[in-house]
């Protein structure tokens, strides 16, 4: 962390100058510290949406966008998408190492005994329209859980942040299984002890009292590596979310409720239903270089949903594993030559021999590919983001855990460049 190297800041209107500190980390740039530039130069640093402010230290994520590279704790997400299960990075992201056989054994048992929701949540439910988006259900259903859960609000108390952490994870599930089921007008269906999590999340989407339902398990393990892509992701507008709601040490229910609303935007986790509709407004291959030019188009509000990164300026990595995953998924569903699929593997082919995307390194992100493999199995698209927080509240609960367990944990207050109006006073309204 502590290095000897320093910048130097130097005011040219006055002479004066500054040594600052530099930080380095295990891997990725080094940082100049400047927690103290404000009271030794009567300055703010101003970096309006962070792309030059590492706004923590965090040992969970990281991520190389020249190289395409993203690990959880060391571990390359290629290497846990072919080796792991979403629970097994569950724990590493919470507890730092791959567990053994027995922490494994132990953890399952605990997300899974945690898996049901107070039964009065159901009533809950029936307060929204059918036709709410899924997303907005799930902002207020899961910030609710301060309301049913007051054993495990005390952040102070490892065994309840650890409780709180179970809880989560386990019913984040749940909730977004009733929230499907309820859009769709369908019952709810309880969690089962006997499958592992994501059989057990399709369980609970799509089976019907009517009949009985077996997950398919290649449907299984493409879900669970869809959730093991969505896990954690360095510092993005959701995770930077939760952390601030945290810092004022509001109870953890109610910060991963604020990382579902960050998420909820198509810029953000809102892209991949953003996706799927901006396949169908091409509507065909040969339509491809109209929206191309579209997307160029300063003056046009059209942009290539599920393309461009503001950290990765190569391939994102998930987007590759997504892709390969497409075949396997459509394969098993029978699903013959799916458009929108040909559209988007057209639309990226072209897209990436353009000059305006390879300049910018506008590649496809882990949204591109997402939409339609979630399409191919039956998911509404509307429930497309519920998904993706399924997946990101691992990595929320985790940030937040590593940030509350931080010796030097104060609640976050950026400062501002003030252009408003200078001092003025009041004229009552007779008079203006
Ligand atoms: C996620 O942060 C994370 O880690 C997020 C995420 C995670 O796991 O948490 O990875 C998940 O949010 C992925 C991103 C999903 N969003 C989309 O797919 C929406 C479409 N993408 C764009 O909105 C955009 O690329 C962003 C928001 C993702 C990144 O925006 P930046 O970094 O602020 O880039 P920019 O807007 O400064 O763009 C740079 C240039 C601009 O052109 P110029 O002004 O230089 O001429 O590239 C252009 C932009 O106009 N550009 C695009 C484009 N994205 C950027 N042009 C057309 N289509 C696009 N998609």
């Amino acid at each position: 962390m502590k290095t000897d190297k320093t910048f130097t800041l130097t005011n040219d209107d006055t002479g004066e100058s500054w040594t600052l500190p530099v930080l380095d980390g295990t891997e990725g740039p080094s940082v100049i510290d400047v927690r103290k530039l404000y009271a030794d130069t009567g300055h703010f640093t101003f970096d309006p949406s962070y792309t030059s402010t590492a706004s923590c230290k965090s040992r969970l994520t990281f991520i190389d966008g020249d190289e395409g590279v993203l690990m959880h704790r060391g571990y390359t997400i290629e290497e846990l998408t072919d080796n792991s299960t979403f629970l097994e990075v569950a724990y590493l992201l919470l507890e730092g190492d791959l567990p053994s056989q027995k922490q494994m054994d132990d953890f399952t048992h605990n997300v899974t005994y945690h898996t049901m929701v107070h039964e009065q949540l159901h009533k809950f439910f029936t307060g929204f329209r059918r036709d709410a988006h899924p997303m907005a259900v799930m902002c207020g259903v899961v910030g609710a859980l301060s309301a049913f859960y007051h054993d495990s609000l005390d952040i102070w108390d490892p065994k309840q942040r650890e409780i709180s952490a179970h809880r989560l994870i386990a019913k984040i599930p749940t909730l977004a299984a009733m929230t499907m089921k309820y859009a769709l007008g369908q019952p709810f269906v309880y969690p089962r002890n006997d499958l592992n999590y994501a059989e057990n999340f399709l369980h609970m989407c799509f089976a019907l009292p009517a009949e009985p339902y077996k997950v398919s398990p290649t449907l299984a393990k493409a879900m669970d590596k869809i959730l093991i892509l969505h896990a954690d992701h360095e510092q993005n507008a959701s995770t930077s979310t939760v952390r601030l709601a945290g810092s004022s040490q509001a109870n953890p229910f109610a910060c991963i409720s604020s990382g579902i609303t960050s998420l909820w935007g198509p810029a953000h986790g809102g892209a991949n239903q953003a996706v799927l509709a901006m396949l169908r407004e091409i509507g065909s291959v040969d339509r491809i270089p109209e929206f191309i030019e579209r997307a160029k188009d300063k003056d046009d509000p059209f942009r290539l949903m599920g393309f461009g990164h503001r950290v990765y300026k190569n391939y994102d990595p998930r987007a590759g594993v997504l892709k390969a995953s497409c075949d396997e998924v459509l394969d098993e569903l029978g699903v013959e030559n799916e458009p929108l699929l040909e559209i988007a593997r057209e639309l990226e082919k072209i897209a990436l021999q353009d000059e305006y995307f390879v300049e910018r390194k506008l590649f496809p992100n882990v949204d591109f590919y997402s939409g339609i493999i979630l399409k191919a199995m039956g998911f509404p698209e509307e429930m497309f983001t519920v998904l993706f927080a399924v997946g990101r509240t691992v990595g929320w609960v985790s940030q937040w855990k590593e940030m509350i367990e931080e010796p030097t944990l104060r609640i976050g207050r950026p400062r501002q460049l003030y252009t408003g109006p200078k001092k003025r006073s009041y004229v009552s309204i007779d008079k203006r």
